[in-house]
Formats: structure tokens, sequence, C-alpha cells
């Protein structure tokens, strides 16, 4: 799905200068490229503040827990995206209230939002899937009116972009993973929650931190061990000053599979919405997914789903209390969405072979209704 020998070999020297500059300071915890990392991913997506931790699900966890939410209250969330967005609800003591997704954005409809806030409800946490912003200026006006806090789960998003802001620039905070296949991915893990609010930003900090006040033995709070490794923020920092390039390279990409597939019935092909998408996956839709990937598999083309069963239905969501038939959009999606391989050192051949077998598959299937 993605080529990261490729990219490394793009960057290889710059790459390997940075590693060899932590080496040679022995400064593995935190250090100045934590602080400098931090600093040019704030400007990047023009907040003030920014909290490198150690990967997305603990920007995720950690940001809850700085916005005091626990047990009896309740967030706001979607189904349709992976389970760390869940687990750091439950992993606070709260409850997720799953909330169906758009069928054109895949991403929060703000139509279905407003039933399910109640009075517990404590904060509205969008996921901007496949790297498509959820509709923050519904989502925002909806929350501003019951006076809730947004957190962006931009764990998929970098750079993404609606109404000429970027992506963690939309909502209070914003919480991001740089896992390797991300668009800005570290080669290892690692995460990121940015705000432009001061004290908030210094919560999140401190919990992630020992709970730590000013000095490192005044522990306040009880916190927990989750600090962006040094390594990581200098290789980081690398790849930020090329990620708009690489966001074009994938969007040259998306523009040559929407050309390829232009006219192949039976697969539906995403779009944007009100928003500049980041392009992190390119996702279509086919009512014989099954098929489609069994076909491409065969042919040494990788796939992926994402994702085969929405989260609300996990064994390890049942505390939330979700039934099979709660988010028609989102059982249905997960049904029928396929991810072919986007990534900004695709070839351009390689994309055609693929395209050319979605067509294939395709030409012998009966038109699907409604594709
Ligand atoms: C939407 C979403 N949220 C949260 C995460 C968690 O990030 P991490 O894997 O860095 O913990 C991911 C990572 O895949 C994600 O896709």
């Amino acid at each position: 799905m993605v080529d990261l020998k490729a990219q490394y070999a793009r960057i290889r020297t710059e790459v390997d200068a940075a590693v060899a500059r932590v080496l040679a300071s022995a400064h593995f915890i935190k250090g100045e490229d934590c602080a400098r990392f931090e600093a040019e991913f704030a400007a990047y997506c023009g907040v003030r503040h920014a909290v490198g931790v150690a990967n997305g699900t603990d920007a995720l966890t950690l940001a809850l827990r700085a916005y005091g939410i626990g047990p009896g209250d309740e967030v706001v969330t979607v189904a349709n995206t992976f389970i760390a967005t869940g687990e750091a609800i439950l992993l606070n003591g709260a409850r997720p209230v799953f909330v169906d997704v758009d069928a054109h954005t895949f991403t929060l409809d703000p139509q279905q939002l407003e039933r399910a806030i109640g009075p517990r409800t404590k904060l509205i946490l969008p996921v901007h899937l496949y790297g498509h912003p959820a509709d923050m200026t519904a989502i925002n006006a909806i929350a501003a009116r019951h006076g809730l806090p947004v957190l962006e789960d931009a764990a998929q998003a970098h750079g993404g972009e609606q109404d000429g802001r970027r992506v963690g620039a939309l909502g209070h905070a914003a919480c991001f993973s740089f896992y390797p296949g991300k668009n800005l991915g570290a080669y290892g893990d690692a995460g990121m929650v940015v705000t432009d609010d001061a004290d908030f930003a210094a919560r999140v900090r401190q919990v992630a931190n020992h709970g730590g006040g000013q000095d490192k033995y005044d522990n306040v709070v009880v916190g927990t061990n989750s600090r962006l490794d040094t390594l990581q923020a200098a290789i980081l920092r690398v790849k930020l000053t090329r990620l708009d390039t690489w966001n074009a390279e994938r969007r040259e990409r998306v523009a040559a599979y929407d050309r390829a597939l232009a006219d192949v019935s039976g697969v539906r092909l995403p779009r944007e919405h009100g928003a500049r998408s980041a392009w992190h996956l390119y996702t279509l839709r086919c009512d014989d997914r099954d098929g489609l990937q069994k076909h491409l598999n065969a042919r040494g083309i990788a796939t992926a789903v994402h994702y085969p069963r929405p989260i609300h239905l996990q064994p390890a969501m049942a505390a939330a209390g979700g039934r099979p038939g709660d988010l028609p959009v989102s059982e249905q999606l997960s049904r029928e969405v396929l991810c072919l391989p986007l990534y900004p050192e695709l070839p351009l051949d390689a994309l055609q072979r693929i395209a050319d077998e979605v067509r294939a598959f395709c030409s012998t299937r009966p038109v699907a209704a409604g594709a």
C-alpha cells in the first residue's frame, strides 16, 4: 500500500544526518529537536502550541484527560474510524456515543449530531477519515450552540484544509499520529496534540510527563510517560519540509485514478466535498468489494479495507452498547470500501495497471444499481 523504502531513498542524506546529529549529542529524551519539531508543526497547522507524545492513541487519550473527561461523561464521535478513537474515550472511563457518517465524505454527519448531544456530553470528536476533513463549519456551529469543545482526530489528515485553514486549526484542539504509513510518518511511533489554548497545552504536557509541575520531581497529578522520541522528532523535522510536495504528489495520483476509472461502472470513486483532502487513502466503493479485493490481490496488487467493522460493533466497545443496524451508513461502508495503493512515489504505470485490473473485474460483472 505504501513504499517507505522509496521514500527513504529520496531523503536519505538528510535523515541520516539528522539521526547522526542526535546520536552524537546523546540527547535522547526531549532536547532541541523535540522543541523545534513542536514549534514547526504548530506553525504548519497554523496554531500556537503543540505537545509531542508517544503516538496518536496517546494524543487522543491524554487530550481527553486534559479536558477532564471521566466516568459519567459522554463523548460524541463516529464508529467509521480506527479503534483508537473509541479506545481513548473508554480508557478515560467515559462513554462513546456514536453517530453515523455522511456517505460522501465518510466523516461525521452534522445532520445527526444534534440528537446525539445530551446532558452528559462533554466533547465532540470528529475524525478526518482518509485525509478528508469532516464538515467542521457545521460541527463547530452545533458545538458552539451547546457550549462544547471540538477535538479533531486528525491522525489521517496532515495538510488537509477547510476554508483555507489547515486541519489542526479547525477545532479547539487536534490529535495527530505519525505512524510510519501516515502522510507525515515517523520511523517508529509518534504523535502530537496541537491547539491555540495555552492552558490546555500545558495540561496535556503535564499528564504526558508524569503529572509534573515546574520541577521534574514536582508531581502534581497522576500522569504517565508519553514523550515524543527525540530521534523521531529529528526525522519528522526533515519530513515536514516535504509534506506539501508529497501531498501534491498524492493529489496527482488521485487525479490519475479518477481519469483512469471515470467510466468504469460498478465502482464509486472518492470525491472532495467542501474541503481539501490530504488524500491519505484512495477509497472506492464496490458492491462486490470482496470479489474485487480477491481479484486484485491474486494479481499481486495490495489493497486494504479501512475498516471491515465499524467500531460500535467491536467487542472491545461493548460497554458503549452498540448494536447492528444502529449506524446504517457506517455499516454499509464497511461492506463496500476498498483502499487502493496511494503514496507519493507510486509509479504512474503501476497505477494504470491497478486501474486496468479494477476495470477488468468490473467488466465481468452486471452493472450494480446506483453505481
Ligand atoms: C483515525 C485514527 N485515530 C487514531 C489513530 C492512532 O494513532 P497511533 O497508531 O499513532 O496510535 C490512528 C492510527 O492509525 C487513526 O487512523
